[in-house]
């Protein structure tokens, strides 16, 4: 993996909206994976800005959405559904026919993880997934667990994965997570992992020592060819 330190949170924004746009210019069609939360939503932002710079560049991109809280409505603030629609989807003018995505309440969790898993063998595989990385090393909703799922699947969430910010905007908490599985990540073709922020230094250390383990399911990225992971200084620990 590619390690590369930013000296702050609007650096590392512009160097992984550097690298998007790099990856389109290369390939219009390209099967972006998004992530949602406070890791990458600095970079959306500043593709925001490409945008309206330059709207032809997206006009052939393709998103599909990493996961999404499960059993609430689509609709609710905080879920993955609507950060992704105010942050990315429709900033960049991306239509339905361009975007796959989970819905954050299906009638069958795992018919709707078999509907997403069917849309990715058909488009994908993915050509960059963006990441960040959890307070307890999860990737995606992969929790840490002593074995873990290649494929998309309905997952438990751990009590810290549910402290997680967006979810305190929720009327209704979620039940479950619905997510793309390990394998449907490293088979991206390049992948970048965001992260920030000095609460994420314990995950870090634990990331960084290249021990590859279910109990830390971001560590799999270690396994990966074009591996990139874009972290502030302050998430790295300091020896003062
Ligand atoms: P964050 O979330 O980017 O908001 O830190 C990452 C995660 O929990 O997976």
């Amino acid at each position: 993996m590619n390690i590369e330190i930013s000296d702050s949170y609007a650096d590392l924004s512009l160097m992984a909206k550097n690298r998007v746009v790099q990856e389109i210019e290369k390939n219009r069609r390209l099967l972006l994976c998004t992530a949602t939360g406070g890791s990458p939503a600095g970079m959306y932002q500043l593709l925001s800005s490409t945008y309206q710079e330059n709207p032809g560049l997206f006009a052939r991109l393709r998103i599909i959405k990493l996961d999404e809280w499960g059993g609430v409505p689509m609709d609710q603030p905080g879920t993955c559904e609507q950060y992704l629609q105010q942050n990315l989807l429709q900033p960049l003018r991306i239509p339905e026919s361009r975007y796959t995505g989970f819905h954050s309440n299906p009638e069958n969790p795992g018919l709707e993880c078999a509907r997403i898993q069917a849309k990715l063998t058909t488009e994908g595989p993915i050509d960059l997934c963006i990441l960040g990385i959890g307070m307890n090393g999860h990737l995606a909703f992969n929790e840490p667990a002593d074995f873990l799922q290649p494929f998309s699947h309905v997952a438990e969430l751990s009590a810290m994965t549910l402290q997680h910010a967006m979810t305190s905007e929720m009327r209704v908490k979620p039940g479950f997570g619905l997510t793309l599985g390990m394998a449907d990540i490293l088979h991206a073709k390049m992948i970048l992992i965001l992260i920030a922020g000095k609460d994420k230094r314990a995950i870090v250390h634990q990331f960084l020592s290249k021990k590859v383990s279910s109990s830390v399911p971001a560590s799999f990225l270690w396994l990966h060819p074009n591996a990139h992971c874009l972290i502030t200084k302050d998430a790295l620990e300091t020896t003062a």
